[in-house]
């Protein structure tokens, strides 16, 4: 055997060697031969017809098909929602007119999917938060890491794009009466429930964090712009005011001392994390420069965090081992990762590149390079001995920057290319030791992300969104509660079922249902026999609610009288602990 290993071990160094140079041809080829299989790979993966897709319903975007180890067969509101975005931009560019009829699919699945009541609450009360729904658009009852409060926004964005367009075609009626009614409950979710905790994109920590606080800012601001060009200045201002407060909340997860974006405010780990360059392409506004205050790809705060988050892997991946210390390299969600072992993801590795081809083209654009002593350090992979300054496009040193900077944005794409299997199918990760795919297969996500890269790369980027000129707010304000103060009550029964059973909650007040069995909210199980589910009820009043069995076919059983009667105070969270009564 060790011979045959001595070769491959040269074959692979012989491509390191190749893919360090930055060796543009082989990009070109892959990048070539790769779209069109990302693109088949993302059309495969959205029912009904999608050839990987089968039982989703129209419009709805399966994660991947795989069904074990692990099993993604479900919809994800915020994967939906990327994927979906970049399929709205091909279309609204004019690349690809074929796409209106699975757009208006997602149009029809997301405003099913809103309304369905799941463990997370209902349309109003809390349930636009739920992460992830089976593929026939019915709700997910398993335990998970719920809310998750980006894919509101993702999605509002996502649906803002296509209506943009549908009004430059004087198409209003289609805006108004189908499409404004969901992206305002997107909307509304989010300017009530951005301040509030969430999981992060990796459904692993219960905080707040950065990629959701940053799209949920673009969400707002673009919101806020349609809902003025729609008449509705009222709903309008609130947006704005809440994505005033929301930016200002943003600034909060600059780390000065470590230079980079911390991603969540909770964990415990160190906060470099994917997030943060994901958030940085997901919010890209062709139009707002290398503006530090929405960490444009260009900034400086988003260049130093660049670096710190890439060069936190170059140690901890045996595939990355012999790059060079300025190398690109395979980067996956954050460097403490141990899911299926803690390897490269197709989809951070991409955003790398992304996030650098796109503040390549804003250079361009801007005419000039800014180094700050923020940004110094990532300047100083290319140019050692560059100092603090503006190199204006006429200079020798912008040339020797922005070649150097896309040669280094290539590598992260060959990386991925050389950890490409031949037939092009990009699953979730490749293996740290040796590049093999692992994980779900055809992610849809990285197919995806692979699209938006490419793109990138070839200078095509979808329209502003209002980064443009923002200024942050001299102090944050939390939303105010006073109107219609709630506090959060965690309702816990221990309640014995048989198979095809579920337990729901139901009660006196509006966020209850006010007694409606037939809107009652489904309670997840956490620890069987325990069942719970947290609702914000109205503060400082007397609220009586009962739990109900559900079972297969919807019919109800009541727990027995009296009414369970709570005293709620004016603020803070509660839980009870109640036994059904039989
Ligand atoms: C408006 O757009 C919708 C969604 O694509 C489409 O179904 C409808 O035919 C369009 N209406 C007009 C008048 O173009
Ligand atoms: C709510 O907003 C305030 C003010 O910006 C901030 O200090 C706090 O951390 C935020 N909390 C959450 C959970 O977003």
């Amino acid at each position: 055997m060790r011979p045959l290993f001595k070769l491959i071990g040269t074959l692979y160094l012989a491509v390191v060697l190749s893919v360090q140079q930055g060796d543009d041809v082989d990009v070109d080829s892959y990048v070539q031969s790769e779209t069109p299989i990302a693109k088949a790979g993302v059309l495969a993966n959205i029912g009904p017809d999608g050839a990987l897709s089968s039982g989703a319903a129209p419009g709805v975007v399966i994660a991947s098909p795989s069904t074990t180890n692990p099993d993604y067969l479900f919809t994800w509101t915020r994967d939906s929602s990327l994927v979906f975005k970049a399929l709205i931009d091909q279309y609204v560019s004019g690349q690809d007119t074929s796409l209106l009829g699975h757009i208006e699919n997602f149009i029809t699945a997301e405003s099913i999917i809103q309304q369905v009541s799941n463990p997370s609450g209902t349309l109003t009360t809390g349930g636009l938060g739920e992460p992830k729904f089976n593929i026939d658009e019915t709700a997910f009852t398993g335990p998970w890491g719920r809310p998750q409060r980006d894919g509101p926004a993702l999605r509002a964005t996502a649906l803002i794009t296509f209506a943009n367009f549908l009004l430059s075609q004087n198409n209003e009626s289609f805006v108004t009466q189908t499409l404004w009614p969901i992206i305002q409950n997107d909307l509304n979710y989010v300017q009530d429930n951005w301040n509030q905790t969430t999981f992060d994109l990796w459904e692993e920590i219960d905080s707040s964090s950065f990629f959701t606080t940053a799209v949920q800012h673009r969400s707002l601001r673009e919101g806020a712009t349609l809902a003025t060009t729609l008449g509705q200045t009222s709903l309008a201002s609130g947006y704005t005011t809440q994505a005033e407060n929301v930016l200002c909340f943003l600034q909060s997860f600059w780390n000065p001392s470590g230079s980079y974006i911390t991603a969540n405010t909770g964990g415990g780990r160190t906060g470099i994390d994917a997030n943060t360059v994901l958030a940085s392409i997901h919010t890209f506004d062709v139009n707002a420069g290398c503006d530090a205050t929405t960490f444009q790809p260009c900034s400086d705060k988003a260049l130093a965090n660049h670096l710190v988050y890439v060069d936190s892997f170059r140690g901890i991946y045996d595939i990355n081992a012999d790059l060079g210390p300025a190398a690109g390299v395979a980067t996956g969600r954050y460097p403490e990762d141990i899911y299926q072992v803690g390897n490269p993801w197709y989809l951070a590795t991409f955003a790398n590149a992304e996030q650098l081809y796109a503040a390549l083209h804003t250079w361009t654009t801007v005419g000039s390079i800014e180094v700050t002593s923020i940004s110094q350090a990532f300047f100083q992979q290319f140019i050692p001995s560059i100092t603090p300054g503006t190199y204006p496009s006429s200079s020798s040193t912008f040339t020797s920057l922005t070649s150097a900077i896309r040669s280094y944005a290539d590598e992260f794409i060959a990386i991925n290319a050389q950890n490409t299997p031949s037939g092009g199918g990009l699953s979730e990760q490749y293996s740290k030791a040796d590049g093999t795919p692992v994980s779900a297969n055809d992610l849809t996500w990285s197919y995806a992300s692979a699209l938006t890269a490419f793109q990138a790369r070839g200078g095509v980027f979808s329209n502003s969104w209002g980064a443009q000129g923002l200024t942050v707010p001299s102090s944050c304000v939390p939303p105010s509660t006073s109107e219609n103060p709630t506090v959060a009550v965690t309702f816990q029964v221990d309640a014995t079922t048989v198979f095809g059973q579920n337990i729901y909650l139901v009660g006196s007040v509006d966020a209850l249902q006010n007694w409606d069995t037939n809107t009652a909210m489904l309670m997840s199980v956490e620890n069987y026999p325990i069942w719970i589910l947290t609702v914000n009820v109205p503060a400082s009043s007397s609220i009586q609610y009962k739990y109900i069995i559900k079972d297969g076919s919807g019919d109800v059983t009541w727990e027995a009288d009296p009414n369970n009667v709570l005293d709620t105070p004016a603020n803070g969270a509660l839980a009870t602990h109640d036994t059904f009564r039989n």
